[in-house]
């Protein structure tokens, strides 16, 4: 039988980037090697820092290219203190890729890979225990891309103002919703939808609030959708105090969804373990979805070259492109499967292999073996 190929774009990034991204392509090549129904086409380009050293831009011609030609696209990290705040950043390859592609939709699970993380979830077991959200963040608009002054401080006299807009339009928030409510959708019951904003100041946030009402309401009358909103500040002390009362989709705009998914991901654990995809598009799993898949985590200056990164969230994130971009279910299942197993300690059979923040000892490349290891018994 003619097996099909796919074109995954791979960009390491910098700092722990690379590291964390190498045991995920492991991943993805077995998963690939395993099957006579596809094959998976991995190749690398300079990314961030990376392409600024090599190109001296962050997302250099050739790397736009091909994520544009690709099927999928999986991200480590970009950024560190050598590159600094300067005026070419990497963090601008990032804004730039995520704007080009008009990955609009970023998804952040924030659900237990596995129940025994309990343990190490900074939050009491009994408040962790049962926390089951996706923060769903608008990633083109709003501060990110807003018009911007950077304050003058060095002309004598400058009053050194600097502002960042924040903008968004109904288009914008209509289309969010809509993937918000696909994916409530596609959870049995569905999940409640919990809109996050500022309308008590922010005149985005009202356009905001009465969109996210107006689209419910509009389009799925019948599906008899429960939606609630809240306001951001008292939201985040809510996800730290009880954030089952959280349980369901968090429906946000860009920064506050940048600040709240870094917040929640600490609940199953570490930042480290949990995954994102950036979609252009509804992921139905029917027709391949455009998307770019990474880690939450940044570049992790401070354990970068260590080998002791935790590469879990890379790893569920290549899950997801599975799933997503390419439509293999059972085998991103299979992989998410093997994490469980590699991280839990309460399973019979679990082998409880963690990495250094979630009190384990294994390095990146281990925990990366355990998980082919496993990942070759489900295939
Ligand atoms: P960070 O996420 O890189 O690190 C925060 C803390 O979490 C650090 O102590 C780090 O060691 C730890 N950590 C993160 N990922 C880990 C992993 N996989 N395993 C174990 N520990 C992990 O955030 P930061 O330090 O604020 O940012 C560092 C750089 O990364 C900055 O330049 C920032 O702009 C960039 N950044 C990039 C992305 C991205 O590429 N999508 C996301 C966030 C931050
Ligand atoms: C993220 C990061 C980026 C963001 C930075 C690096 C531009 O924090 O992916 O969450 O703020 O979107
Ligand atoms: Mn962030």
């Amino acid at each position: 039988m003619a097996s099909q190929t796919y074109q995954i774009a791979v960009l390491p990034g910098d700092g722990i980037g690379p590291e964390v991204v190498e045991q995920a392509t492991r991943v993805l090549k077995h998963v690939s090697e395993k099957s006579s129904k596809f094959k998976l086409e991995l190749n690398s380009y300079d990314f961030g820092g990376a392409a600024i050293d090599s190109a001296g831009e962050p997302l250099p011609e050739t790397t736009l290219k091909a994520c544009k030609s690709a099927d999928a696209i999986l991200l480590g990290a970009v950024g560190g203190p050598k590159w600094g705040v300067g005026k070419v950043r990497p963090e601008q390859g990032l804004l730039q890729i995520r704007k080009e592609l008009d990955l609009y939709a970023n998804v952040r699970p924030a659900l237990f890979p596995s129940e025994s993380l309990l343990e190490h979830s900074p939050l009491k077991t009994e408040v962790a225990r049962g926390t089951k959200f996706i923060v769903i963040r608008e990633l083109v608009k709003g501060l990110y891309y807003g018009d911007r002054k950077e304050a003058d401080l060095d002309t004598p006299g400058s009053d050194g103002e600097a502002y960042d807009m924040m903008v968004y339009n109904k288009a914008d928030v209509q289309r969010i919703t809509r993937l918000a409510a696909f994916l409530a959708l596609q959870q049995n019951p569905p999940a409640k939808i919990i809109s996050i904003d500022k309308a008590n100041v922010l005149a985005t946030s009202r356009l905001w609030r009465r969109v996210v009402t107006e689209t419910i309401e509009n389009e799925f009358k019948d599906k008899n959708l429960e939606l609630d909103h809240h306001l951001v500040d008292s939201a985040a002390m809510v996800m730290i105090a009880n954030p089952r009362k959280l349980n369901g989709i968090i429906l946000t705009e860009n920064m506050f969804g940048d600040i709240l998914s870094d917040e929640s991901s600490v609940i199953p654990g570490a930042l480290g373990l949990l995954p994102s995809a950036s979609l252009s598009e509804l992921p139905t799993g029917e027709k391949p979805c455009k998307g770019l898949y990474e880690p939450i985590h940044g570049s992790a200056p401070d354990i970068a070259g260590k080998g002791i990164a935790n590469p879990v969230g890379t790893i569920l994130s290549a899950a997801l492109l599975l799933r997503w971009s390419l439509g293999l279910d059972k085998e991103a299942t299979a992989v998410e499967q093997a994490v469980r197993k590699v991280l839990d300690t309460s399973d019979l059979g679990g082998y409880g292999l963690r990495t250094g923040d979630l009190g384990g000892k294994a390095g990146s490349k281990e925990v990366g073996d355990k998980v082919l290891e496993v990942l070759d018994t489900l295939l």
